[in-house]
């Protein structure tokens, strides 16, 4: 019998999948999972649950610091941020899981990959077409986009076939969790008028349930990359993990986003990232400190482009890399410490500072050791206004409409 590869969560779809496949490809599963920082997961028990399910075999990856340092860290330099919101955080995982569906697929001769998105997500987008940029030949099949059952449908089929339905207790949402934030959508949430219910949150306190002084972070980069908390280098994958809880008790992280799917739907959702909001907003802070003017409003393009990029599942593409490429070298002097102010809810830098600061005391100050030249700025003005001052001589603009450019408002009587 022919092999596919199936990304395995142990759900209900994932578990129902294996023998469907069966069913009606023909095929032996080999499940894989794949261990992005999904937090409260014991994934030897998911393990376990595929081969009841009727597997060939169940592989685990733990596939965090790869996650962290290829695809994480790239996307914090980068600023990634979809539609001003959010990081981002499963569309990143995405790629990942596809690159490592293919690699055990490779090894294990396999002809398919399977995952269990739906056909309305954007996550079928970001699987399938990673898998066509890898690997070309191999074929990709979304039992759940197909087999188009309830989900009371889908607990019938898996009593009648002997599935272990998951333990865990239904929740009313559809939640996504890896080491960069918490996805949740579905149930209430889709009614954009309803506010997020307490129930929508896992890792964050609400901000009338948290501490009334402030916590103050100091945060180390080396070229974009966060290496330090308050003085204490750490991996990325711990840094993550400790800003996860430390920001999540303060309250930090919470966004409620109607945002524009691939697939031409609005969709409201729910995000938690306390790491991801912190270590975005210090990075910013510390590039505002390093990096030149037009270098940072070239930036801003880099990063929109950046982040529709992976939100849309190009990962795999010529303007990723190259774009990477980009981003990497802007980060060569975004070195420093920024002291970010976590407060109920909250956060914001308050302190940076770097070996290779561009801010100038002595051209800032408006005290003593003042060095900037100030009939330098009589000139400077004298040239930057010249083109408007000449234009005014040439086309005498009336009192009246001079006033009017102004767009003064209705109830300003101008004088005739
Ligand atoms: N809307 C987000 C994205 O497209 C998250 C999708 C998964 N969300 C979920 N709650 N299962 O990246």
């Amino acid at each position: 019998m022919e092999k596919v590869v199936l990304a395995y969560s142990g759900g209900l779809d994932t578990s129902i999948a294996i023998k469907w496949m069966a069913e009606n490809y023909r095929v032996d599963t080999i499940a894989l999972t794949v261990d992005v920082g999904s937090n409260d997961k014991d994934l030897s028990k998911v393990q376990e649950r595929a081969l009841k399910t009727g597997a060939l075999k169940a592989i685990v990856i733990d596939a965090r610091e790869t996650f962290v340092n290829h695809f994480i860290f790239p996307a914090l330099q980068a600023g990634a941020i979809y539609e001003d919101s959010y990081p981002l955080a499963t569309a990143l995982a995405r790629p990942l899981i596809a690159k490592l569906l293919v690699d055990v697929a490779r090894e294990e001769g396999a002809t398919a990959v399977a995952h269990g998105s739906t056909a309305k997500g954007n996550d079928q987008v970001r699987f399938d077409a990673s898998v066509m940029a890898l690997a070309p030949d191999l074929k990709i099949i979304g039992p759940t986009r197909e087999w188009k059952m309830t989900r009371e449908q889908e607990i019938d089929y898996a009593q009648k076939h002997d599935i272990a339905i998951p333990v865990t207790k239904a929740s009313p949402y559809s939640i996504d969790v890896n080491l960069w934030g918490r996805s949740c959508e579905a149930g209430v949430l889709e009614d954009p008028w309803t506010e997020p219910p307490a129930d929508a949150f896992g890792w964050t306190k609400s901000p009338d349930q948290t501490p009334d002084e402030p916590l103050y972070l100091v945060i180390d980069f080396e070229q974009g990359i966060p290496v330090a908390l308050n003085g204490q280098k750490m991996t990325g994958v711990d840094l993550i993990l400790k800003l996860n809880d430390l920001a999540g008790e303060y309250g930090v992280g919470r966004i409620d986003h109607v945002e524009n799917r691939l697939v031409g739907i609005k969709s409201r959702e729910t995000y938690e990232a306390p790491a991801a909001v912190v270590l975005l907003q210090a990075h910013q802070a510390l590039e505002d400190l390093t990096t030149s003017k037009d270098a940072a409003r070239f930036k801003k393009l880099v990063t929109q482009a950046y982040s529709d990029m992976v939100y849309n599942g190009l990962w795999f593409s010529q303007l990723h890399q190259d774009l990477a490429a980009y981003v990497a070298s802007s980060q060569r002097s975004v070195t420093g410490s920024v002291r970010m102010k976590l407060w109920k809810g909250t956060s914001m830098a308050v302190a940076r500072k770097s070996p290779y600061s561009l801010y100038n005391f002595g051209l800032a100050t408006y005290d003593k050791g003042d060095v900037y030249q100030h009939d330098a700025a009589v000139g400077f003005i004298r040239l930057w206004g010249l083109s408007q001052q000449n234009q005014a001589s040439a086309q005498v603009l009336s009192p009246v409409d001079a006033v009017k450019s102004m767009n003064p408002p209705r109830d300003v009587k101008v004088a005739k």
